[in-house]
């Protein structure tokens, strides 16, 4: 950086600081390009072309209420009221793969995150709630997608 440059940077901060920031806001203003809101990778990867058969014995679990298998990153579980419903493995609170259903509930088994069977957060851990998935039934097949 030559003399000239150094002085126009001088400037340029001078500046900045006489509109009043300061801090850490004037560190983003200067690295603001570099910045990026905080995208939730919360989610694994959207479903595609996610199939059960309901009638094969390893997803046996979902002929009961309550109950749900794990497949491809996505929870499938048949809810307590009967309805075949998924959500992502991955936990908004720290990204954990520890997502599993309870009885009414999508629980994350790392630090209790909680999430109701429409991905909303039902506690402090859970605030940011989990993306769920869109189930159809056609026969035995059950399909899930994003
Ligand atoms: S990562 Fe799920 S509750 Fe913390």
């Amino acid at each position: 950086m030559n003399s000239e440059q150094n002085a126009e940077n001088i400037n340029r901060h001078e500046f900045l600081r006489k509109l009043g920031f300061a801090g850490s806001a004037l560190a983003a203003v200067y690295f603001g390009a570099n910045l990026q809101s905080c995208t939730n990778d919360r989610v694994s990867p959207a479903p595609t072309n996610l199939t059960l058969d309901l009638s094969a014995s390893e997803n046996a679990a979902l002929k009961n209420n309550g109950g749900y298998v794990i497949k491809d990153g996505v929870v499938i579980a048949k809810s307590n009221t009967g309805a075949y419903i998924a959500a992502t493995l991955t936990c908004s609170h720290e990204g954990k793969r520890e997502i599993i259903y309870q009885t009414d509930h999508f629980y994350c088994t790392a630090h209790g995150a909680k999430y109701d069977n429409n991905g909303k957060g039902l506690n402090g851990d859970g605030k940011k709630g989990i993306a769920v998935y869109t189930t159809s039934l056609t026969g035995n097949i059950l399909t899930i997608t994003a």
